[in-house]
């Protein structure tokens, strides 16, 4: 089947970042990358506090829901993600992610979206250490590394983040865990293969995808740029 990684060469998901779609077609946006195998589709809820810009909540979740055929993997950048877990979940989020910045009690709120039904992850800004993880570790069903300052679509890798999936992939082994490392922010075919590379397995990916009025290729793209990668790094 095309877009089904190819054994031996590690396990990558492509998980296309609607911000940067056509929000007045996101169906068809979304249908577009599912046609290019894209895995998951990644949801971006902003709040205007925790970062500068307000973008989508439950009900355009709700929506999404009814047309994708591929998991919803919403990244909650909000502020006080207790009070909405719920209602995403409820809305069809199989995945949700909250930044470690945002919680003051990360162990609750990890368990409240595994008791929920939705797998749960943890998602480290630029600036937060990997070690910040060390006692949660074994409790998450992965990490999301981001790799530029929340916000925005269409903004510059940050380079340090190839050593940041290595020092998060460190931090879970030593955990004992084996737990997907996703990777957000930045990520095209040149930097897809540096990051999958150092151990990430989830590639996130906005302007990449929707910026040049064709998805389904874009999303083809990218997956053969990040499996080149997986399997010369197992050469
Ligand atoms: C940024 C978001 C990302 C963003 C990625 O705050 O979390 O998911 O949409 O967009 P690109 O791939 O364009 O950097
Ligand atoms: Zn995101």
């Amino acid at each position: 089947m095309s877009g089904t990684p190819r054994p031996g060469s590690g396990h990558v998901q492509i998980a296309p970042s609607i911000l940067a779609a056509d929000f007045a077609a996101l169906g068809r946006d979304i249908a577009a990358t599912e046609r290019g195998g894209a895995d998951l589709i990644h949801v971006d809820v902003m709040d205007g506090h925790f970062v500068p810009n307000i973008t989508i909540g439950p009900p355009v979740v709700r929506a999404i829901k009814k047309v994708a055929t591929k998991p919803l993997d919403v990244h909650l950048m909000i502020e006080e993600p207790d009070r909405y877990i719920e209602a995403f979940v409820e809305a069809g989020a199989s995945m949700v992610s909250v930044h470690v910045e945002a919680v003051p009690h990360l162990h609750r709120t990890i368990h409240l979206i595994k008791k929920l039904g939705a797998r749960a992850g943890a998602v480290l800004n630029p600036s937060t250490p990997a070690v910040t993880l060390e006692d949660i570790a074994r409790d998450l069903d992965y990490v999301l590394v981001m790799s530029v300052n929340p916000g925005f679509s269409g903004q510059a890798f940050i380079p340090h983040s190839v050593d940041k999936v290595q020092h998060v992939r460190a931090v879970l082994t030593a955990a004992g865990s084996s737990a997907p490392i996703e990777i957000d922010g930045g990520i095209d075919e040149t930097t897809a293969a540096r990051v999958v590379a150092a151990g990430a397995t989830i590639l996130v990916a906005g302007q990449a995808i929707f910026g040049n009025g064709d998805p389904e290729s874009a999303t083809r793209a990218l997956r053969a740029a990040a499996l080149g990668a997986a399997t010369s790094s197992r050469a």
